[in-house]
């Protein structure tokens, strides 16, 4: 099968400039050659452009920061993943802040019934203008998926909602605002918060994810957020929280969705270089993303 790779130099998402350069570390840690050597064929088509504002950071009266320059860039991801998809490729989208996922699910969910997604992140990515403490869109973009928030971000790739509640499994929380919270319990999004990872362990987590996520559902995508990782695993990050799973725990979970075969899009975010230890955040990114490929040691 052919890969097709998009990276999203997306930092607007979120306060801590550096992000953007994500998907330069990621591809410097050797994503291309790492799929290559499992025998895929890739094409890398290099980057979304996103527009500079001259002001960063502006808040507009619905407590969204850069919310014009964030969607815009995402309409242009989902009309690309769209692409990807309708060739038959499978996209591999590199971040950029996780308000990219907007995009990303936008051209996954496309022609799709039923799309299922895992979202592991320490974040539960829930909250709109209304409920978010920071204005910080990457802290929505799950929110957006399900048809909650501001219009421009939920009309993105021109339809609403991209996905159900019940399609939807978050792995590896440990931090959620109140609004969160209160919307998983309404809506029934399947969460295994680090309690759940600590007491069943990560393999009976994925195989109780997988089947969530295959049920009733024509394609699962994979949003992974490297804050999801404990941070001494992964400190390349903008919003850090002590706590999660580790590297190896993450790669069991990355080898069990390879074993299922179940993943039809997957992206990769939240590496942010200048926060980063010798690049080893992307490094784990690049090395997660040969697991879920199928790399094996033997
Ligand atoms: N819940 C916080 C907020 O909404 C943090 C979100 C972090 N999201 C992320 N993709 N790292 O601001
Ligand atoms: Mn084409
Ligand atoms: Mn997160
Ligand atoms: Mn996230």
């Amino acid at each position: 099968q052919k890969i097709t790779i998009i990276g999203v130099p997306m930092d607007l998402g979120q306060m801590r400039r550096g992000v953007d350069m994500g998907p330069s570390v990621i591809r410097y840690a050797g994503v291309v050659e790492r799929l290559e050597a499992l025998g895929y064929e890739v094409e890398d088509r290099g980057d979304i452009q996103i527009g500079r504002p001259s002001r960063l950071d502006v808040k507009n009266d619905q407590n969204l920061k850069d919310l014009d320059v964030v969607v815009k860039a995402n309409q242009m991801l989902a009309d690309e993943v769209m692409d990807i998809v309708s060739e038959g490729a499978f996209p591999l989208i590199l971040g950029g802040d996780h308000s990219i996922a907007i995009g990303s699910l936008a051209g996954t969910a496309k022609d799709k019934e039923n799309l299922g997604v895992i979202w592991y992140d320490a974040h539960g990515d829930l909250n709109t203008g209304e409920t978010s403490p920071s204005g910080n869109i990457h802290g929505m973009p799950l929110a957006a998926s399900i048809g909650l928030g501001h219009e421009n971000l939920t009309s993105i790739g021109g339809f609403s909602p991209k996905v159900k509640p019940e399609n939807i499994v978050i792995i590896g929380a440990r931090s959620l605002d109140e609004g969160e919270r209160i919307l998983i319990k309404e809506r029934g999004i399947h969460v295994y918060t680090m309690h759940e990872i600590d007491r069943l362990g990560m393999s009976k987590v994925m195989e109780e994810a997988a089947e969530i996520v295959t049920k009733n559902t024509d394609g699962v995508h994979l949003s992974l957020d490297l804050d999801a990782l404990d941070p001494n695993d992964a400190p390349g990050v903008g919003t850090p929280v002590i706590g999660g799973p580790t590297y190896r725990e993450t790669h069991l979970a990355m080898e069990i969705l390879a074993e299922k075969n179940i993943i039809t899009s997957a992206e990769f975010v939240e590496v942010n270089p200048i926060l980063d230890v010798k690049n080893q955040t992307a490094e784990a990114a690049v090395a997660l993303i040969g697991s879920l490929f199928g790399e094996k040691l033997l």
